[in-house]
């Protein structure tokens, strides 16, 4: 089921005399369970897409559905949303925040008492609990901001380049932590990150924007293989033997090293199966598989 179905949306910003096209036609669909990773250059539109979803801002044209209805309060009640620059009132401690957002979220007194203590636990904010938010580390801070958007037991979260700026000891742990959130709750993610290892590590499927349109979209590894080039093996051998019968099957050599441009996972495992029959004597093997930075790197530069 698609949880989340974005329709032909187009967002124009005035700016001073001249327009900005935000958004130009997006369309995409996020599966119930999945996480979804939206990437693109800077001002691409993605952060005006998820405030789109959010309510903050209407659409020029298009439509969103969310579990099959129209954006209404309803719908707007199943979601939550992180950004990495979430600030709250400097004064105010974590426990009093989650109590504040819990009103706002109308849960009732029992049972709002109830969800911040576990969320606390869940996410090690007991030991701050009565800290003020301006004396809150980096890390704790992000991790009030994770506690803020499960108070209301969200479907979908919506993040928005949710490591932004943490140390990367912080960052692996809040990631840790996002697919601890999809798996536990079964929550559908729609995230954005300029970070693509992160993306790597937790979206099953990508889009990639571009000046407000999506110009690719599938499944992370599908994705890699259709844009960037093969996965390449490199393989140290003891010695050539049969090298026609190498030649004939695609492996360059160079003096004791082999090496095959691949087309897929399949292929490879083909290679090193061709190599094992025919006994080759592997000394050292190397597989280089293209990274979704560049993927990025090639999206960005070829829609330049
Ligand atoms: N309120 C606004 N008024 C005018 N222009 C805006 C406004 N909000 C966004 N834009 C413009 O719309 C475009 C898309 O911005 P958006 O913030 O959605 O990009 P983004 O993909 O989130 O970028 P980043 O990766 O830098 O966060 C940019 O050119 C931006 O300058
Ligand atoms: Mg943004």
């Amino acid at each position: 089921m698609n949880i989340i179905q974005v329709a032909n949306i187009s967002k124009s910003f005035k700016y001073q005399k001249s327009r900005v096209k935000a958004l130009d036609n997006v369309s995409l669909y996020v599966k119930k369970g999945e996480i979804f990773g939206l990437l693109g250059p800077n001002g691409a539109g993605k952060t005006t897409l998820l405030n789109i979803m959010t309510g903050m801002l209407l659409q020029d044209e298009g439509e969103i559905n969310i579990f099959g209805k129209p954006l209404s309060r309803e719908t707007f009640e199943k979601m939550n949303y992180v950004s990495g620059d979430s600030r709250f009132h400097w004064v105010l401690s974590p426990k009093s925040i989650l109590d504040f957002y819990g009103r706002v979220y109308a849960i009732e007194k029992n049972e709002r008492s109830e969800r911040i203590a576990k969320l606390m636990q869940f996410l090690g904010l007991e030991r701050v609990a009565e800290r003020r938010f301006s004396d809150l580390s980096t890390g704790e801070r992000m991790r009030l901001v994770f506690a803020k958007s499960l108070l209301n037991y969200p479907k979908i979260l919506l993040l928005d380049e949710p490591t932004l700026g943490l140390d990367p000891d912080i960052a692996v742990r809040l990631r840790k932590e996002i697919a601890r959130i999809n798996k536990k709750f079964k929550t559908t993610i729609l995230l954005t990150s300029h970070y693509m290892h992160e993306v790597e590590q937790l979206a099953d499927r990508i889009a990639f924007m571009h000046q407000g349109k999506i110009i690719d979209t599938g499944t992370v590894q599908k994705a890699k293989m259709k844009n960037v080039y093969d996965i390449n093996l490199i393989v140290k051998v003891g010695g050539i033997s049969k090298k026609d019968l190498l030649l004939k099957n695609g492996f360059k050599i160079n003096k004791n090293v082999l090496s095959k441009s691949l087309k897929s996972e399949d292929d490879l495992n083909k290679a090193i199966h061709f190599l094992s029959k025919n006994k080759v004597k592997i000394n050292d093997i190397e597989i280089k598989k293209p990274s979704l930075e560049d993927y990025f790197i090639k999206l960005a530069g070829d829609s330049k």
